[in-house]
């Protein structure tokens, strides 16, 4: 069982960066295996929309993105961990996201999915914004994520608002961090439930 995590924030020790790791002591305690993925340490470049991919499935660039994007087929389960920027997610994530689409051409222009996609997989979606909240806070990011998580067979079963994150720590509140907590012993809980399916 492997547990991507992913953190789309660029600051070190913020909000999202420390949401991230709270949630790998989780998985740490209940013996999950888990990677953090810092969108922000990878050396990569934005999709140009060549359509390369759609001839071939796979991107043509060689670097992090590529090799990373490769990590979510095996995985079990993908939880995100984002700020909020002008109401979308960060530049880094959507850019990270955008290379995915090797992923959906390979499933929906050649038909020759490099994804496992009867693979039983879960996603959680965790924002931050900095704002106390308002409407339509979260929906452009949510939106993100839901054809995200489809783009990489993944059900996705838990999110979470986190609003006026600017003037309290998410890392120090500790209901945001009971419902981080629940987030992820129910993920933990649905990978288990497909193990034991067999
Ligand atoms: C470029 C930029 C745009 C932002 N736009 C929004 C926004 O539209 N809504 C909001 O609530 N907060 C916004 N914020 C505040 C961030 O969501 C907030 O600082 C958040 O805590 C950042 O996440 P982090 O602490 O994990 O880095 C923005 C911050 C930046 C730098």
């Amino acid at each position: 069982m492997k547990v991507l995590i992913v953190n789309g924030s660029p600051r070190i020790q913020k909000n999202s960066y420390n949401i991230a790791r709270y949630i790998a002591g989780i998985m740490e305690k209940n013996g999950v295996d888990h990677e953090i993925i810092d969108v922000v340490k990878l050396d990569m470049t934005p999709c140009i929309g060549c359509g390369v991919c759609s001839r071939t499935g796979v991107c043509f660039k060689n670097d992090e993105s590529t090799s990373t994007v490769k990590k979510f087929d095996p995985s079990d389960a993908t939880i995100v961990v984002s700020p909020i920027y002008f109401n979308s997610i960060s530049g880094q994530l959507k850019m990270f996201i955008d290379r995915f689409q090797s992923l959906y051409a390979s499933k929906y222009d050649l038909k020759k999915p490099a994804i496992d996609r009867s693979k039983k997989r879960f996603g959680a979606f965790i924002a931050v914004g900095g704002s106390k909240g308002y409407e339509d806070q979260f929906t452009s990011a949510e939106l993100i994520m839901d054809l995200y998580f489809k783009v990489i067979n993944t059900r996705f079963i838990e999110k979470l608002r986190i609003p006026d994150s600017d003037r309290v720590n998410a890392w120090e509140d500790k209901a945001t961090l009971d419902e981080v907590e629940r987030i992820s012993l129910r993920i933990i809980e649905e990978m288990k439930k497909v193990k034991q399916q067999g």
